[in-house]
């Protein structure tokens, strides 16, 4: 694929969300909007949509990057049960904050890509499930959404073609498990945010055990994009298995971090260099994490890369959420493992050994190596624990763990076991008398706090 002109390229999914008035529907309409929902319906039938969704190769922006119209066509067509779309907002993935820009500043692009999904597979209910910190993102949303069954738009004759379709939010309570999307229906039945074992997927048996889409918002806002401009037009931009505009939320040591609207397929190397102006104080780029916290690191040679589905993937690792976390050669790996650890214990949901007991584990040893009382063989024993959780999970929960885990430790390990060698060598002061502290005056938690001291100074 010859390099993606990223300096020419014109916003897409946040042409207005300058604007002061982009949450406004006069203004919506006033550019363009609603056509595509316009055209989806009174021109296509659902198949039709589906097909053209295909074609377009939109891969959802969510997470595992799933062809968008393939997991429509799973859906069955003929069943007594009704269909629901779910629009997953929790947007809970550490490094990731694209989502509520959209919800924030352009609810009724994602009304609009709303519709067009309900109606290709024929949902006359759909629900959009936000992150419960996003107040500002709700609100607006109601306001939108009101205003959009005010003039027509949702209700029972959406834009006047006699298709139905209400939308109601629902606002999380705070559970990153709540993301995964059997998590979210769980939660959203009234129940307490479990993953359930697919198959069934829940296009087949998903809410109320009903056929069930859920797509994350910016893969919904590509929709009425799509309708409008065309499929060749989509996939001009970028890969051809996986085109179109991303937002990538570029967060950590650069000189300028926030969301940019990018051609999929721009160097990782461009956006950190060129759009977010390089590592903040002159320092040197050490690491970075591309896809949200569940994804592989990727060290600073190895950053040459396309931010793509595909090309990513050959890397070892993945875009996930598109949360672009730049460390710079000031990072302490250990502390940045023992951080990720730390969340991803806390957010497990407990229903699998691998990952309750897992997650735990991995906490606990990579904490002792940071507190100076790791042993060497720590290491590959935190190696062994990922291993026996990848794959093995009800979610994959366990794998987003694992994943930097196994990644930071076999590319970091030098500094892993530097940390052992230090925290040897200060036990062995201790244990001698040696000048750092009184041994016999010591609690756990203050020898601790002066190991860290000890390895600062
Ligand atoms: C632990 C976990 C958390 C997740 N969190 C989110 C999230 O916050 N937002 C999201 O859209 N997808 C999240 N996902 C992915 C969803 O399960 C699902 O794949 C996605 O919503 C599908 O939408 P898409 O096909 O449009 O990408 C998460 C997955 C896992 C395993
Ligand atoms: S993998 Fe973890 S979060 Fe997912 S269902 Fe099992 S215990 Fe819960």
């Amino acid at each position: 694929m010859p390099p993606v002109d990223y300096r020419n390229f014109e916003k897409v999914l946040l042409k207005h969300a300058d604007h002061p008035d982009s949450a406004e529907l006069d203004y919506y309409l006033s550019h363009g909007g609603y056509e595509g929902a316009r055209k989806a319906l009174t021109q296509h039938e659902p198949g039709q949509v589906i097909a053209l969704v295909k074609a377009s190769n939109l891969r959802g922006r969510g997470g595992a990057g799933f062809p968008c119209g393939l997991k429509w066509s799973f859906v069955p067509k003929s069943t007594p049960k009704p269909k629901y779309l779910v629009v997953n907002a929790d947007e809970s993935e550490p490094g990731t904050f694209k989502d509520r820009i959209i919800l924030e500043r352009d609810p009724h692009q994602l009304i609009e890509g709303i519709l067009i999904a309900a109606w290709a597979i024929q949902a006359s209910t759909a629900y959009c499930y936000i992150r419960g910190e996003f107040v500002k993102g709700y609100r607006v949303m109601e306001r939108a959404i009101q205003e959009a069954y005010d003039r027509g738009i949702l209700g029972p004759n959406v834009l006047g073609t006699g298709f139905r379709c209400d939308l109601t939010m629902h606002r999380g309570a705070g559970a990153y498990i709540c993301g995964e999307e059997t998590g979210l229906l769980s939660s959203l039945e009234g129940k307490r945010g479990l993953p359930k074992i697919k198959p069934p997927f829940p296009a087949v048996e998903g809410l109320f055990r009903c056929p069930t889409v859920v797509n994350n918002v910016e893969t919904l806002a590509n929709l009425p994009h799509i309708l409008t401009r065309g499929v060749d037009w989509f996939k001009s931009i970028g890969p051809d298995k996986g085109p179109g505009p991303k937002l990538l939320c570029v967060s950590g040591h650069v000189e300028r971090p926030g969301t940019y609207e990018v051609p999929m397929g721009i160097n990782l190397k461009d956006l950190i260099f060129d759009l977010c102006g390089g590592i903040w104080k002159g320092r040197e780029l050490k690491a970075v994490i591309p896809g949200g916290s569940s994804a592989k690191v990727l060290t600073a040679a190895e950053c040459d890369v396309a931010m793509d589905f595909d090309s990513l993937m050959a890397k070892g690792t993945m875009l996930g959420s598109g949360g672009v976390i730049v460390m710079d050669d000031s990072t302490d790996m250990v502390d940045a493992l023992y951080n990720i650890l730390r969340f991803y214990h806390h957010e497990s949901c407990g229903q699998c050994t691998p990952c309750r007991e897992g997650t735990g584990w991995l906490e606990k040893i990579v904490g002792r190596i940071r507190a100076g009382r790791g042993r060497m063989e720590d290491i590959d024993l935190c190696l062994d624990i990922c291993d026996m959780m990848v794959g093995k999970t009800i979610c994959v929960l366990a794998d987003a763990a694992a994943f930097p885990c196994e990644s930071i430790l076999r590319k970091f390990r030098g500094e892993f076991e530097e940390r052992v060698r230090k925290g040897q060598g200060f036990t062995r002061k201790v244990l001698t008398g040696g000048p750092l502290v009184q041994p016999g005056a010591i609690s756990a938690h203050n020898q601790e706090r002066r190991i860290e001291a000890a390895h600062h100074g």
